[in-house]
């Protein structure tokens, strides 16, 4: 049996609008379904076998959700804490009501590239570690990086607290600072491996994840839906399309 939700819920649930913008914009008579304006926010539409426009442009719907957020210093990648503010909270209300999840987890003073999803099984698939899926960040250090520190990362570390990380990428960009790829994701990963170094992280941005990039134009805490393009390539299927 077809799905059939409210007009203006299906808009926000797009991420594009909130439920209030997409009611006016429905009023206003910017929104059509299958060629016809509608103007009751209400109305019950099956967003698979409709075509809806939205202020002339065509609205893609989606089952889930993926939203890129540019994760800011200070907030947790947590769904709620009882003290500290969380990524979610970071978020409009509409969005807060799906069970939206981050995928992987950035230290609470890491910044950068975060995607939060419904679609459990994707994340799943991102995090899985046979996915190899590279993940890159950037990272300020107390000390210079230098190609003793390249040679080490290639060829993986055994650290002194017995973490074992395997070969890793890292790329120097000035005195001090340089781009690190990790195939994996362990607990404090970049900073432990710097610091075993001896060249502690004093700021750490992550940059991309896969094939997804993060978008220069958000602020700290600024999010957006994926793009149509964004969201085909995180969803590939293979390691290989994961990993570019
Ligand atoms: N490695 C870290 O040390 N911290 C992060 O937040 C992510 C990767």
């Amino acid at each position: 049996m077809a799905e059939q939700l409210r007009l203006d819920k299906l808009l926000a649930d797009t991420g594009l609008w909130s439920r209030k913008e997409a009611r006016d914009l429905i009023r206003r008579g910017q929104v059509t379904v299958d060629g016809a304006v509608v103007k009751q926010p209400e109305a019950k539409v099956d967003p698979a076998q409709s075509s809806l426009t939205a202020a002339g442009q065509p609205v893609v719907w989606q089952k889930y959700t993926y939203i890129m957020m540019n994760k800011p210093g200070g907030v947790l990648t947590a769904t709620e804490d009882r003290r500290q503010p969380t990524v979610l909270d970071l978020l409009p209300q509409e969005l807060r009501r799906k069970q939206l999840r981050p995928v992987g987890r950035l230290d609470k003073d890491t910044e950068g590239l975060l995607l939060l999803t419904d679609d459990g099984a994707l994340a799943h698939r991102l995090l899985a570690p046979k996915s190899h899926v590279d993940k890159v960040y950037y990272a300020e250090t107390e000390g210079t990086v230098d190609e003793d520190d390249v040679a080490a990362f290639a060829a993986g570390m055994t650290l002194g607290d017995g973490l074992v990380c395997q070969s890793a990428g890292l790329e120097r960009l000035g005195p001090d600072r340089c781009l690190v790829t990790l195939r994996e994701g362990k607990f404090h990963q970049v900073k432990r491996m710097l610091a075993a170094r001896g060249k502690p992280v004093q700021y750490l941005k992550r940059l991309s994840m896969g094939a997804l990039t993060l978008d220069e134009a958000l602020e700290p805490g600024a999010w957006r839906p994926l793009t149509e393009e964004e969201t085909r390539k995180v969803k590939g299927k293979t390691g290989g399309d994961l990993a570019k």
